[in-house]
C-alpha cells in the first residue's frame, strides 16, 4: 500500500484575521509569511508555509493536506481512491502553485471534509524565524497531527489504513462506548486520530516544539488571559505529549506540546490505553 508521509499543511476560513495573525505570532510563535486584507499565510519552518488562512464568513478548516513523497505515489494514491470509490479531482498547475505544491488532487472524506493530497511543496530560501524563539518538529514527521471526530468507524479504518496507508498506534478508550484510534504515516506517534461523536469534524490540531520551555511560555501567556485556555498542562498516555490545548480565533483547538514519542515500524506494537492522560489535561472552566 502507498502511504501519505505526512501532514502538510492546512488551509483554514477564518473569519477575524486580525485576531488570528496575533493569536499565530505571539502566542504559537508562528511566522508570518503573507498577510493581506483577505489572506494570511504562516510558516512554522523552512517550508514556504504550513497554514493558509483565508477572510471567510465562516470558520472552518477548509483542506487537510497531506505529503505524497513522489508525484507517482500521488498517482497511486489517488488510484486508490478511485478504485475505493472515492471522486478525487488532479487539480492543474493554477490550483497547485496557490497551495506552493508540484502536485494537487483533492476529495472530499466519508463526512464531507475536503482533504487534498500533494507532492513537492515549495521550501523558502530563507530561515524560518519564529517571533516567540520557539522551534517547531517538522521533519520527517510532518507538521503536526489532526484528531477528527467522525460519524463512522468503519468508513474512516478503510480510508486511512487501508487507502491511505496509515499505519496503527494505539486505541485510547475514553469513556464507555467512546474511543481514539491513532495511526501513524512517520515517526510521529500519530498524525491523525479519530474517534465517533456525534457533532463531526476537525476537533484540535497538534503542533509540537522541541523544548518544554516554549510550552511553558506559551502556557503562561494563555493562562494570563491571551486565548481561552481549553484543557489544562497534562501528558497524554499514548504518545507521552507533554502540552496544553487552546481555542483559536476559528472555535476549534490547538494542542501545543513538546516530548511526543516517536515510532519505529520495526518493533512498534499497537496496544490500548484506558486514560488520556497520566496527569493534567483537565477541561478548563471557560
Ligand atoms: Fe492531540
Amino acid at each position: 500500500v502507498t502511504s501519505v508521509v505526512g501532514l502538510g499543511y492546512l488551509v483554514l476560513n477564518a473569519t477575524d484575521l486580525d485576531a488570528w495573525e496575533a493569536f499565530a505570532s505571539d502566542l504559537l510563535g508562528l511566522q508570518v509569511a503573507t498577510r493581506t486584507a483577505d489572506r494570511l499565510v504562516l510558516r512554522m519552518d523552512d517550508m514556504s508555509y504550513r497554514f493558509d488562512i483565508r477572510k471567510s464568513d465562516n470558520d472552518g478548516v477548509e483542506a487537510v493536506g497531506w505529503e505524497a513523497r513522489s508525484e507517482a505515489d500521488l498517482e497511486a494514491l489517488c488510484q486508490a481512491l478511485q478504485g475505493a470509490g472515492f471522486a478525487v479531482k488532479r487539480e492543474g498547475g493554477d490550483a497547485a502553485s496557490e497551495r506552493m505544491v508540484s502536485g494537487l488532487a483533492r476529495f472530499d472524506d466519508p463526512d464531507g471534509q475536503a482533504i487534498e493530497l500533494f507532492y513537492g511543496l515549495k521550501k523558502d530560501k530563507d530561515p524560518f524565524v519564529s517571533p516567540t524563539g520557539a522551534r517547531f518538529s517538522t521533519g520527517t514527521g510532518g507538521m503536526g497531527h489532526v484528531f477528527q471526530m467522525v460519524s463512522n468507524e468503519e468508513a474512516y479504518r478503510h480510508l486511512y489504513l487501508d487507502i491511505l496507508g496509515f499505519r496503527l498506534s494505539d486505541y485510547i478508550d475514553f469513556a464507555p462506548g467512546m474511543y481514539g484510534t491513532f495511526l501513524h504515516c512517520n515517526p510521529r506517534h500519530h498524525s491523525f486520530a479519530y474517534a465517533v461523536a456525534p457533532t463531526t469534524g476537525v476537533n484540535h490540531l497538534m503542533l509540537e516544539v522541541d523544548d518544554l520551555d516554549s510550552v511553558g511560555r506559551a502556557y503562561d501567556k494563555v493562562l494570563a488571559g491571551r486565548a481561552p485556555l481549553m484543557s489544562t498542562f497534562g501528558k497524554h498516555s499514548n504518545d507521552g505529549m507533554l502540552s496544553f490545548y487552546v481555542t483559536t480565533p476559528s472555535g476549534f483547538s490547538i494542542e501545543y506540546g513538546t516530548a511526543g514519542v516517536l515510532i519505529d515500524d520495526a518493533t512498534w506494537v499497537p496496544s490500548r490505553y484506558d486514560v488520556p492522560s497520566f496527569w493534567g489535561h483537565s477541561r478548563a472552566a471557560s
